[in-house]
C-alpha cells in the first residue's frame, strides 16, 4: 500500500452535489475515484482534476458497479472514504399508472445503488486497516414531505435507517457512516424540477421562490453541501456515526403556521 492519502470513491460525481464533493475531496490531495453513469460529463470533470479516476457505471446495475470497484480493488490502496450522491427525483402519488415502475426506479438508485456502493466499499476501507468513513446524501425529505414524493421521500427515509444500521455494523472497524440531508440546492436535478414545475423560462424565478421557502431565504450552494461531506469524511469527524445531519437552511425548523400579524406585514 502507499503512503498516499487513501482515496474517496464519490458516485454521482459528474454534476451538482457529487461533482462538489469530488472537486472537494480532490483539494484535500486525496485521490479520488469519480463515479458517474454520464461519460462526457465525467470526462469534463476529469478534464480539470487530472488525478481523478474516472469510473462510468449504472448504479441500478449489479454488474456495472462490480466493474467499477474491480479497478478501485486493482489499484490495492483500499478506501479510505464513500460519498454516495447519485440519486435521481421522482414524481408521482401512490395510485398514479405507473406508480409501481416509479418506486421501482426510485429504489433502484437511491437506495439499493447505496447499498451495492458501500457492499463493495466495506471490503476497501478494511484494506487501509485505518477504517474509513461512508457519506450518505439523503434529503429533508426523509423529515417531511410535499406533495408528490411518497416513493423519492421513501428512499430518504430508508437511506436513515440503513445508515444507522451500517454505523451500527462497522464501528467496531472505525468505519464511521453518516447521512447527510440537504434542503434545495442548486444543481441541475433542481434546475431540472424548476423547469418541470414553472416552466423553462422561468426557472431563476421557481430557485429563488423555492429558496424563500427556507429561513435563510435562498437555495444552497453544492459547494456548501459538499463542505460538510468532506467534513464527515474527514478526521475531524472522528467520533460522528450514525448521524444524519440536515444542511437545510433551517427549512425543517420552521412551519407554516403565519400569525396574524405578519399575515398583515406580509
Ligand atoms: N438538488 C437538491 O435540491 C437536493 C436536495 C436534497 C437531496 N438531494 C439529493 O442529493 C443527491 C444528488 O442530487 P443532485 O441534485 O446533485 O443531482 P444531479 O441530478 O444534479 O446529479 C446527480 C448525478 O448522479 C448521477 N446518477 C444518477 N443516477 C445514476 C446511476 N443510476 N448511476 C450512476 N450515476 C447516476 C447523474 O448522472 C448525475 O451526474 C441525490 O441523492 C438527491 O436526491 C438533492
Amino acid at each position: 500500500m502507499s503512503t498516499k492519502l487513501a482515496p474517496v470513491l464519490v458516485t454521482g460525481a459528474a454534476a451538482g452535489i457529487g461533482e462538489a464533493a469530488a472537486r472537494r475531496v480532490a483539494q484535500t490531495g486525496a485521490r479520488v475515484y469519480a463515479l458517474d453513469r454520464d461519460p462526457e460529463r465525467l470526462a469534463a470533470l476529469v478534464s480539470d482534476l487530472p488525478d481523478a479516476v474516472p469510473l462510468v457505471a449504472d448504479l441500478a446495475e449489479p454488474e456495472s458497479v462490480a466493474a467499477a470497484f474491480s479497478r478501485v480493488d486493482e489499484d490495492g490502496d483500499g478506501l479510505a472514504g464513500l460519498v454516495c450522491a447519485a440519486g435521481i427525483q421522482t414524481y408521482g402519488t401512490v395510485d398514479a399508472e405507473d406508480a409501481i415502475e416509479t418506486f421501482d426506479r426510485a429504489f433502484s438508485v437511491n437506495v439499493r445503488g447505496v447499498f451495492l456502493a458501500a457492499h463493495h466499499a466495506v471490503p476497501q476501507m478494511r484494506r487501509t486497516g485505518a477504517g474509513g468513513s461512508i457519506v450518505v446524501v439523503s434529503s429533508v425529505q426523509a423529515y417531511m414531505a410535499q406533495h408528490g414524493v411518497a416513493a423519492y421521500a421513501a428512499t430518504k427515509g430508508a437511506l436513515n435507517a440503513m445508515v444507522r444500521a451500517m454505523s451500527v455494523d462497522h464501528a467496531h472497524e472505525n468505519i464511521r457512516v453518516n447521512a447527510v440531508c440537504p434542503g434545495s440546492v442548486d444543481t441541475p436535478m433542481l434546475r431540472w424540477a424548476a423547469a418541470e414545475f414553472g416552466g423553462a423560462e422561468n426557472v431563476e424565478a421557481t430557485i429563488a421562490q423555492w429558496g424563500r421557502s427556507h429561513p435563510l431565504g435562498r437555495v444552497a450552494q453544492p459547494s456548501e453541501v459538499a463542505e460538510m461531506i468532506e467534513f464527515l469524511l474527514s478526521e475531524r469527524a472522528s467520533f460522528v456515526t450514525g448521524a444524519d445531519i440536515k444542511v437545510d437552511g433551517g427549512l425543517t425548523s420552521g412551519n407554516a403556521v403565519v400569525l396574524p400579524d405578519e399575515q398583515e406585514q406580509a
